[in-house]
């Protein structure tokens, strides 16, 4: 079956559940799912239950759509992501995406865990991604027609980065910005390759969100990134990575980073 007739009964399926459309959503990463537990008048949807919808096996994924509201905006949920280390398939990991699209998502927040390439990081930083380095040699160009294309200017929209450092700023909230490096995964890298990803300009690496950007920049979505730093990237530290560590920061820093989203989406829904 096409995308689009996988999509049609996808989109069909949620309707059935909830008649809300937001504009608005996030894809909450790696121990940061926590967010969408404050908005009202859920309505919860599991993954494993939509049509064509991919699951995520990750620790820390919940993995299920969460519509609802903050003050009287509506938002949308996605809580848990499916890696492409998972599947191996871009198609696959990028469903959300073209979910988000067709549910009338036109403003975006794809957040992460991220490792701190840049020596001034240090685990529980917030940063926000200025623009990425895509090594996961993949490419979302490669799912739509040029016909469709309508690719924004630059990934990140450029003037809800600037609002984002404003109310960073105003929220007295420490926000970093800098230069994400989406890799393939699942293992993490080597200290050369860390160096090498320094090198070249990197300033947090991690193993979502380049191709998602694209895409839903592709579709025309306005794209906002936000890493949260869980981890000395390897050969920062003698110090051994696990992913227990990654979501124990995560969790660490989800107060911070929910009142930063929070105040995002007041100003920008
Ligand atoms: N490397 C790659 N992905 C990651 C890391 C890392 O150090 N931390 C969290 N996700």
């Amino acid at each position: 079956m096409d995308n689009k007739k996988k999509l049609n009964e996808t989109i069909k399926f949620i309707r059935k559940y909830t008649n809300i459309k937001p504009k608005c959503g996030i894809i909450l990463g790696s121990g940061l799912g926590d967010f969408a537990d404050s908005l009202t008048n859920k309505v919860i949807i599991q993954n494993s239950d939509i049509p064509y919808y991919p699951n995520s096996t990750v620790v820390g994924h919940k993995g299920q759509l969460v519509f609802g509201y903050l003050n009287n905006k509506p938002i949308l949920a996605f809580q848990g992501r499916i890696h492409y280390y998972e599947t191996g398939d871009l198609n696959t990991i990028l469903y959300p995406i073209f979910v988000a699209h067709q549910l009338g998502i036109q403003k975006i927040i794809l957040t992460n865990a991220a490792g701190g390439v840049n020596r001034n990081f240090h685990p529980g930083d917030l940063m926000l991604i200025k623009d990425h380095i895509n090594l996961t040699f993949e490419t979302a160009y490669s799912l739509l027609h040029p016909a469709n294309y309508s690719a924004q200017k630059n990934i990140y929209d450029l003037k809800l980065i600037k609002t984002v450092i404003k109310i960073a700023d105003e929220k007295n909230i420490p926000l970093r910005e800098g230069i994400y490096v989406g890799v393939k995964g699942p293992s993490y890298e080597t200290a050369s390759e860390i160096e090498m990803i320094r090198r070249i300009g990197g300033d947090a690496v991690g193993m979502s969100t380049v191709n998602e950007a694209t895409l839903a920049s592709l579709l025309g979505m306005r794209v906002i990134g936000l890493s949260c730093i869980t981890n000395y990237a390897t050969g920062v530290t003698n110090l051994k990575l696990s992913h227990s560590e990654v979501t124990e920061v995560a969790n660490k820093v989800k107060h911070r980073f929910s009142e930063l989203i929070t105040a995002i989406f007041l100003k920008i829904c």
